[in-house]
């Protein structure tokens, strides 16, 4: 990150505290508004310094902004009554949108800062109902000049960049670890019956996924497969998500493993005590004997252990050199005439703002109900809902309905789609996300073009196309073990 958006951060909350004082001393005072105007003329932005900018930067966002995205909104509740609720209904949709002081754990900064540059190019903030209400509050040529050059370096880093390939182990251990991850991925004997391993449900040769709406874990009371509550996501370049889980809940790909083997639902085990039976288990097996001696000399068999080697075979699953990265690092007919066009749609419409980075989404945390709800725009009436997102988590109320965006990387290979696993086309899906998350309604040839972009996203493991990937390309390999000694 940046140092000019780590300045802001820094301060922002005090220009906030400010701004709000202001603010409820102009509705105090009838007309103090006046007061908050800031003049910033756009041919002096190139000749100040970096901290003038920032300083300047944050005093018009403080001032024309946080009186609805302040973590601490000053503009509702005491001008609410004379404007029919107009401004409740802001400092609501606002606080849903994005807020100024970012909390870390849901939506890191640069997030908000591809944010702020969509909404500067679309010239959509402040809401026209507002400025035309109160002088002075519509950002100028000057301000937008300022913001753009502030965030300039932050954007350049946000934007979509190709997928990398992972390098090569570095030593045998790690190449041990990783064949022993492989192994322990695709091995039923974590679960209680001794049939459902990690891959049945993040199968390599389905995109990482089951192409179920819910997962079946180990069978329940009635002798049938217990379903999930919501559809697996997929294990593909999974290393770079925020968090793990649609709510957030593990940390990383370590604490992620250590899951499924403990839930009931899943693969059946219920305690940290039962780490113990599945080691009982893989004690029988000389090869993982051999591995886990080699690779965790002093470690032994745990849940630790185990897990520690299934995070280090996931971040091999890697899927560099999809059409899109190709194009994205130089070659102009990577991407069909549609395809490119639905980049640009993808972009100038506000996806880009959520499905950032090189993984296209998993970098934050977003609201599955802004303009429209999206399990009513999803799923059936009939459908049960039984996740909230990062509620379900932190169990915060303003947490509810906010879900780790998913990475679009590989997604025409990931139906059916979103946490509810109720759509089963992609072109679907993205209709429903422009009506969603971006409250645009677009024509079905703009659909069609971002779904043909999106399909241009399929990568390659190990060099070959995933949609190609047969059951024996992601087998397991039975390796002899390096005569040395490990760590
Ligand atoms: C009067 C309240 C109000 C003010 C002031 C305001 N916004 Fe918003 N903002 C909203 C509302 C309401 C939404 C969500 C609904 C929408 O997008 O119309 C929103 C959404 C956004 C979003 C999410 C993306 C998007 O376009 O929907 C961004 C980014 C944003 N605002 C930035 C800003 C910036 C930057 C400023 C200051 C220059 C600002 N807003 C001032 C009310 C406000
Ligand atoms: C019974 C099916 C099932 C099994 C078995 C299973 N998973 Fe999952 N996996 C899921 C579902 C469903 C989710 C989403 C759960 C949630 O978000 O609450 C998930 C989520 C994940 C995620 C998070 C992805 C993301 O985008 O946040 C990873 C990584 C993952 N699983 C890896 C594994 C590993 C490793 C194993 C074996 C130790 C495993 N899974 C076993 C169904 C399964
Ligand atoms: C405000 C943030 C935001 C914006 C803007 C946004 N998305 Fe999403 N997207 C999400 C979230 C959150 C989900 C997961 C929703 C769920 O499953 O509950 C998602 C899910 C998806 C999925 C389903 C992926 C899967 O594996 O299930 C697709 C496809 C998608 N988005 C495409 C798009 C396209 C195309 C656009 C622009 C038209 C777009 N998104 C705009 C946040 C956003």
């Amino acid at each position: 990150m940046s140092e000019t958006c780590q300045m802001i951060r820094k301060w922002l909350p005090v220009a906030c505290v400010a701004a709000g004082v202001v603010a409820v001393g102009g509705v105090a005072l009838g007309l103090a508004e006046k007061s908050k105007h800031i003049e910033v003329d756009a041919a002096q932005v190139p000749q100040l310094t970096e901290e003038q900018a920032d300083q300047l930067a944050s005093m018009v966002l403080a001032n024309k902004c946080a009186a609805c995205h302040g973590s601490n909104p000053t503009y509702s509740t005491l001008l609410n009554i004379g404007s029919l609720g107009l401004m409740a209904r802001h400092v609501a949709g606002a606080q849903r949108s994005f807020t100024l002081e970012p909390d870390e754990s849901v939506r890191p900064a640069l997030t908000n800062v591809l944010k702020i540059d969509y909404t500067l190019s679309a010239r959509r903030m402040p809401p026209i109902s507002y400025t035309m209400a109160h002088w002075g509050s519509a950002l100028t040529e000057g301000d937008v000049a300022l913001l753009r050059r502030v965030f300039a370096t932050d954007q350049a880093q946000t934007a979509i960049t190709p997928i990398e390939p992972v390098a090569e182990p570095t030593d045998a251990v790690a190449a041990a670890k990783i064949q022993l991850g492989h192994l322990l991925f695709n091995d039923p004997r974590l679960s209680t019956n001794n049939r459902v391993a990690c891959a049945s449900c993040h199968t390599l040769t389905k995109g990482g996924t089951d192409n179920l709406p819910k997962s079946e874990g180990v069978p329940g009371a009635d002798g049938k497969p217990q379903l999930g509550g919501v559809n697996a996501p997929t294990v593909f370049n999974a290393e770079k998500r925020i968090r793990q889980f649609w709510d957030g809940r593990a940390a990383d790909l370590k604490e992620q493993a250590g899951g499924p083997p403990l839930n009931p639902v899943e693969m059946g085990y219920e305690h940290p005590e039962d780490w113990a039976k599945i080691a009982a288990k893989l004690q029988q097996d000389p090869e993982l004997v051999a591995l886990f001696g080699y690779v965790y000399p002093q470690g032994g068999i745990t849940g630790d252990t185990i897990t520690d080697a299934i995070a280090a075979y996931e971040k091999t699953l890697v899927t560099p050199d999809s059409a899109f990265d190709r194009y994205l690092k130089g070659d102009a007919e990577a991407l069909t005439p549609q395809q490119k066009a639905g980049y640009e749609a993808f972009r100038s419409h506000g996806c880009i703002t959520c499905h950032s980075g090189s993984t296209m989404g998993g970098a934050s945390f977003e609201y599955i109900n802004t303009f429209a709800d999206l399990r009513e725009a999803a799923a059936p009436a009939s459908y049960e809902e039984s996740a909230y997102g990062l509620f379900d988590f932190t169990k915060k109320e303003q947490h509810r309905d906010l879900f780790r965006v998913p990475t679009l990387r590989n997604v025409a290979l990931t139906k059916p789609y979103f946490h509810t696993g109720s759509v089963q086309s992609l072109e679907e899906a993205v209709r429903i996300m422009f009506k969603t998350q971006c409250d645009r309604s677009v024509s079905t040839e703009t659909v069609q073009a971002v779904t043909a972009f999106l399909e241009a996203q399929t990568g390659k493991l190990n060099g070959k196309p995933l949609n190609e990937l047969t059951a024996q390309d992601v087998a397991p390999q039975h390796k002899p073990l390096p005569t040395s000694a490990g760590e």
